[in-house]
């Protein structure tokens, strides 16, 4: 059975007998509206750890003023129910004001990692998941954090944040979980359209075509990013927002890819933007 907690203070309660009995906390921070992919992630908590914590928190700071933070999804039955059949134990569900209280101000950021990719149509996306992340990990303590990797560069962000802060929590990142035809599972696939369903394999297969390259024996990263940008420029309705072939760490554009590399894409269809990445490991 998932606990629903809903106040700061009822889940310190239970943190405090967890760490008093020493059990170790799996915690799986999210927003909502779970899938698959979340549950891979709930999953690998569960049996990692003593306890696991599922957090679903639609977090305000992280929009920009004209992102979707109203008709993001929410479904928090359907979240429960998804937390139970893959055995969390607890699922926090905190108010707005719980988060971000009356004078509030208080935000973290990074230097650099933030304004790149992502950063450039979302310029203050970063700080968002940057401060609310840390609040979780202040008030959950788990012993492990689980992310998917379908948010590379907020994977990055994130171990960069826990690195340089001294965070006890590890920071561990799970392969993406994709539909059998590719599309990357993620929340915002809802609001597709049939049409638009089908031209969002575009990322996908962008990705695939870019990899595909790189092992057939490109090395220069403008000609891996110019095969994935034409593939999806074949979907008329597609708007790019970036195409990329980074070091995994720095997030900077490669010149020449070597043993590691990560392809990113950001498209936009009708309304809706979705994000995909492959990491290429020769
Ligand atoms: O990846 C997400 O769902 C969110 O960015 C996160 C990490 C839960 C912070 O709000």
């Amino acid at each position: 059975m998932t606990r629903v907690v809903e106040s700061v203070a009822e889940l310190a309660a239970l943190r405090s007998v967890w760490l008093a009995q020493g059990l170790r906390v799996g915690f799986v921070p999210t927003m909502g509206a779970l899938h698959a992919g979340h549950a891979s992630l709930v999953r690998r908590a569960r049996a990692e750890n003593d306890i696991c914590v599922v957090s679903v928190y639609v977090n305000p700071l992280q929009f920009g003023p004209r992102e979707d933070l109203a008709r993001y999804p929410r479904d928090l039955a359907g979240d429960v129910k998804l937390c139970e059949s893959v055995g969390a134990d607890v699922l926090f569900a905190p108010r707005d004001d719980e988060m971000y209280p009356a004078g509030f101000q208080t935000v973290v950021d990074q230097l650099h990692l933030p304004r790149l990719l992502e950063g450039k149509a979302r310029p203050t996306h970063f700080r968002g998941v940057l401060t609310v992340v840390l609040k979780l990990f202040n008030l959950v303590r788990a012993h492990r954090a689980y992310f998917g990797q379908k948010d590379y560069q907020q994977t990055v962000v994130l171990r960069r944040m826990a690195l340089d802060l001294h965070v006890g929590t590890e920071v561990l990142v799970l392969p993406t979980v994709r539909e059998e035809d590719g599309l990357a599972l993620s929340s915002r696939n809802r609001y597709l359209s049939v049409k638009e369903r089908k031209d969002a394999l575009c990322l996908s297969q962008a990705l695939v075509a870019g990899e595909a390259l790189i092992r057939s024996g490109e090395r220069r990263g403008s000609a891996v990013t110019h095969v994935m940008r034409a593939r999806i420029e074949r979907v008329k309705k597609a708007a790019i927002d970036y195409v990329a072939c980074v070091d995994p760490e720095t997030l900077r554009p490669l010149k020449q890819v070597g043993a590691t590399s990560v392809l990113l894409v950001a498209v936009r269809l009708g309304k809706t933007r979705l994000i995909d990445n492959s990491l290429v490991m020769l």
